[in-house]
């Protein structure tokens, strides 16, 4: 099948297209490579033995997207172009909506007007916000609390609006809880800028010796220990679940096994359906750390330091839809989770390494 990947180039994408191409699709990727290094696309081509396409390009091109949909043809998207940060999301909200909304419209209408209507989104579990109770569902109540999560709830609703207009639409919202973890060679993984926000990336910066401790935000949270609590899922299930996803949307109205979308199921798509995609695990911070010094063979320095603005306390997944509608679970566990992030970080301390070093896609 001919699939395309928007953000193919960075973290959660990199993994995804080597499992795409390692399945024996065809795969065309456009990134305009903001967040992304032109090395982890030469990687995956390695990795995965395999050749794909590549155009640099900001899917807010509408110009850009009619002619690469034109040229490639795809019977399938999974979309993952967006930007990402929370914080950077509420000191410059235009520019998120600008991104992630504005960019997720102009390529829907390219795909329209090419008739390609399989689409597997990124979504996330912020779109649940502070949780009512736990595990969160796919029916628990919607609401966020930054313009980053608002971007997604959007697109969110766009989609649905979309499916329910028109029948043929077969569209997957894949709501990620907290994705971690590398390819198991140690080749690709997150490489963020600047110092990191995300708990996983900060910590294999301290096991590396890049930061000093790492600051544990909130210790008086009503959990085990008193530390956040959250699901971390590794970033090479999630590539599986999306290869899962697509398959998904190649089904008609009436297929699988309890019940096909939520909403516009129709005569040929499958409508519009969500799907947690986490392990159903809760994980304290304190408990990754301690993980993770075990994986790495470094102690993990920490300083208990007070709550970070917005956090919540706990939040864990009910992955159960994706289990009976997709036929994917989580096979790997934190050890696999902490592991692959340390064999990723000790091989590549500075991240990716600048394009001439090793040449591009
Ligand atoms: P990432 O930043 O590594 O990847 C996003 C990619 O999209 C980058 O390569 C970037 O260059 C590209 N991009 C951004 N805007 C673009 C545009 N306008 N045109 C073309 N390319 C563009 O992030 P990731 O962690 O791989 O996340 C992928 C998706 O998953 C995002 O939509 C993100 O919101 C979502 N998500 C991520 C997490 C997480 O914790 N990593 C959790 C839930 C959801
Ligand atoms: C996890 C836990 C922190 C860093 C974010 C986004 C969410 C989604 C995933 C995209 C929390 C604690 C963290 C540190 C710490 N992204 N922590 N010290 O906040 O659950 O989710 O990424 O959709 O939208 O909000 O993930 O990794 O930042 O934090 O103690 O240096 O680690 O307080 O309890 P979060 P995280």
């Amino acid at each position: 099948m001919r699939i395309l990947i928007t953000g193919g180039a960075g973290y959660i994408g990199s993994h995804t297209l080597v499992e795409v191409l390692k399945a024996g699709h065809a795969a065309h990727v456009v990134d305009n490579l903001d967040n992304a290094s032109p090395v982890a696309l030469a990687r995956v081509k390695q990795l995965a033995n395999r050749d794909f396409g590549f155009t640099r390009a900001d899917i807010r091109d509408a110009g850009a997207m009619a002619a690469l949909v034109a040229e490639t043809r795809p019977e399938a998207v999974i979309h993952f172009a967006g930007l990402k940060a929370v914080g950077e999301s509420v000191a410059d909200p235009l520019g998120y909506f600008d991104n992630n909304v504005g960019g997720s419209l102009a390529l829907l209408r390219a795909l329209r007007a090419a008739d390609c209507r399989r689409f597997v989104f990124s979504s996330s579990a912020t779109v649940y916000g502070d949780p009512d109770y736990l595990p969160i569902d796919e029916s628990h109540p919607r609401r966020t609390t930054n313009p980053y999560g608002r971007s997604k709830l959007q697109i969110e609703g766009i989609l649905e609006d979309l499916a329910a207009s028109d029948p043929s639409w077969s569209i997957a919202l894949l709501r990620y809880f907290n994705p971690v973890g590398a390819h198991a060679s140690g080749r690709i993984g997150e490489d963020p800028t600047g110092v990191p926000n995300n708990l996983m990336p900060f910590i294999a910066q301290v096991a590396v010796g890049r930061r000093p401790a790492l600051n544990v935000f909130g210790t008086d949270y009503p959990t085990p220990d008193g530390t956040g609590v959250r699901d971390y899922i590794h970033v090479s299930d999630l590539a599986r679940a999306h290869l899962a996803a697509v398959d998904w949307t190649a089904g008609r109205a009436g297929e699988g096994e309890t019940g096909v979308g939520e909403t516009g199921v129709g005569e040929t798509g499958r409508g519009c359906a969500a799907f947690n995609l986490g392990t159903g695990q809760g994980t304290s911070v304190l408990e990754m750390a301690r993980a993770f010094g075990a994986a790495s063979g470094r102690e993990i320095a920490v300083n208990l330091a007070p709550r970070r603005p917005g956090d919540v306390a706990a939040c864990y997944a009910d992955a159960g839809r994706a289990a009976v509608e997709l036929g994917w679970r989580a096979e790997l566990g934190l050890a696999e989770m902490c592991a692959s992030t340390w064999h990723w970080q000790s091989q590549n301390p500075g991240g990716y390494p600048d394009e001439g070093a090793e040449g591009a896609a």
